[in-house]
């Protein structure tokens, strides 16, 4: 009764981010604002953050940029740690259904149960990663949520591979 139906929510919602990406000056202020609006809009989607290789670092090693929910301990991420370097080291999306059946979850905080992490490619490379939590279990099991989630690390990359343009 007068909710909106889960469909039209991940629509209006991928609708928001092509108008953030139209209004933002950068790919920075891009980040920002996807995080402040998924985490606004998406009921489940309790903590949205990025984490981002930093530049030349070996070994490499991801840090923690803008974010939106409680504050995580795990500001700089290895890529053979957590949930966060698998994504980053097979440049593969992970969604995990239930956090506490998987052992290389990193815990953020104690009412996380679901989570995704998407790579971010940049000039064809891993460059950093959407990391979303939930506090509902199996909050990203359908291809709506896999979809919107990717759709906004794919505009976040296209950002910074004009950014970072190669000028040879
Ligand atoms: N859970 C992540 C760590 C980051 S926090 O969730 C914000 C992981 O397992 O890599």
């Amino acid at each position: 009764m007068g909710t909106t139906s889960k469909f039209e929510k991940h629509v209006e919602a991928r609708e928001a981010v092509q108008l953030l990406n139209s209004e933002a000056h950068s790919a920075d202020e891009l980040m920002r604002r996807i995080t402040e609006l998924l985490n606004r809009v998406m009921l489940k989607y309790n903590w949205v953050g990025f984490y981002m290789l930093e530049p030349n670092a070996q070994p490499p090693v991801l840090v923690l940029g803008h974010y939106q929910g409680a504050m995580t301990p795990h500001t700089r991420i290895s890529l053979n740690q957590g949930i966060c370097g698998a994504a980053a080291s097979s440049g593969k999306t992970v969604v995990v259904d239930d956090v506490s059946k998987d052992s290389r979850y990193l815990a953020c905080s104690l009412e996380t149960k679901s989570e995704i992490v998407v790579p971010i490619f940049v000039h064809g490379e891993v460059a950093g990663e959407l990391d979303i939590d939930s506090h509902f279990p199996a909050a990203f099991g359908t291809r709506e949520d896999r979809d919107l989630v990717e759709y906004c690390a794919e505009l976040v990359g296209s950002r910074l591979d004009r950014e970072t343009a190669k000028t040879t």
